[in-house]
């Protein structure tokens, strides 16, 4: 039936999806839509749901695994809605402008930027690349979000889960949110209003689409040498470079597990070095699975599994999954 739907944005049948994830598994969607600006997204969303559609969100694909198969229905992607600047104004509303272009009002009047210290904020559209908002805001020498080095993924899914991290996470620097509430309209919510927590930006069913992150200005060598500190720490006990899906356990409660991280849970279980297919825990993290090359979706689940059985019966601690798992139904 979906064939004959008449798609306000890009929109590719039966995408393969595995390629737009760092974890490199899972198969194809019925349909993919790929909105480049906010408007065309609060269009998509409409027709979506005009047609008794629902659509899954997918950003960087930095903290999900898609599941192996044809997964019903729709996944809308922010990837083309890249755009990043800083405002033009002091003070004003994000709104939607000409063309859905996230701004702030007072564009028109004031057409000079101001000096990059005197307003260090930055505007980011959903899709926009942490790695690319890292490195403006590192030109710009605006401090606040270097312990997001090395972190993959997109602005959207970054606050939708509050991507960070030991040195911070992004909810840090977000000044505004502007968001599509489950109802289809879109709205911008103060830093007050939101109540972001570990790992969990609580946003609810709400679409992200776009934000305005306040820095603190700083020199711009400063910047760079914590980036480079940030990220020669992570590399040395993360697998930075290989497929995962990140951290897949949120760290339990300290009390409950006695102060030990997931990954040392993990670790203490035997659960380090754990095969499924081409799918392997890290032995350098235990709360990674890599991805060697040709894993499955069902060797990843697999492992998971593993792992949380193992650390529930061997320490009695119920890990919760920290990575989005897209399943099909059936
Ligand atoms: N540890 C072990 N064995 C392991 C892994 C860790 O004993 O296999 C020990 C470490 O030695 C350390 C402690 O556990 O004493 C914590 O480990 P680590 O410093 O690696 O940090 P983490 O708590 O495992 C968290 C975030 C990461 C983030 C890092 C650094 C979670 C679930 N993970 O990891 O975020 O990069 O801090 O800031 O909160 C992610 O969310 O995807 C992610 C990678």
């Amino acid at each position: 039936m979906t064939s004959s739907i008449d798609w306000p944005c890009a929109a590719l049948p039966h995408a393969e999806l595995a390629a737009r994830t760092t974890m490199h598994v899972g198969g194809a969607v019925e349909w993919l839509l790929e909105p480049a600006t906010p408007a065309e997204l609060e269009q998509a969303w409409r027709c979506v749901h005009e047609h008794g559609l629902t659509a899954r969100v997918l950003g960087g694909g930095a903290n999900v695994i898609i599941d192996d198969g044809l997964l019903e229905g729709v996944v809308l992607s922010t990837a083309r809605m890249r755009r990043l600047f800083r405002p033009r104004a002091a003070a004003g509303e994000v709104g939607a402008g000409e063309g859905g272009s996230l701004e702030l009002d007072a564009a028109a009047s004031e057409p000079a930027l101001p000096d990059p210290a005197e307003d260090p904020r930055l505007v980011a559209w959903a899709g926009c690349t942490l790695p690319a908002l890292l490195r403006a805001a590192r030109d710009l020498g605006y401090g606040g979000l270097e312990g997001l080095v090395g972190v993959p993924g997109q602005v959207g899914g970054a606050l939708a889960m509050n991507a960070g991290g030991r040195w911070g996470a992004i909810w840090d620097v977000v000044e505004r949110v502007r968001v599509l509430e489950p109802g289809g309209e879109a709205r911008e919510l103060a830093r007050e209003e939101c109540e972001p927590r570990y790992r969990d930006g609580a946003l609810g069913e709400r679409i992200v689409i776009g934000a305005v992150l306040r820095f603190e200005p700083g020199p711009r060598s400063e910047i760079e040498a914590r980036m480079r500190e940030y990220l020669h720490a992570k590399n040395a006990v993360q697998p930075v470079s290989q497929w995962s899906a990140g951290c897949i356990f949120k760290n339990p409660d300290p009390e409950l597990s006695g102060g030990r991280s997931a990954g040392r849970l993990v670790e203490e279980c035997g659960g380090k070095g754990l095969t499924r297919g081409d799918a392997i825990v890290s032995p350098l993290h235990g709360n990674f699975i890599v991805n060697r090359g040709r894993a499955s979706a069902a060797d990843v689940f697999g492992l998971m599994d593993e792992l949380r059985e193992r650390v529930l019966q061997e320490t009695g601690v119920l890990l919760e999954f920290e990575v989005k798992r897209w399943r099909r139904s059936s």
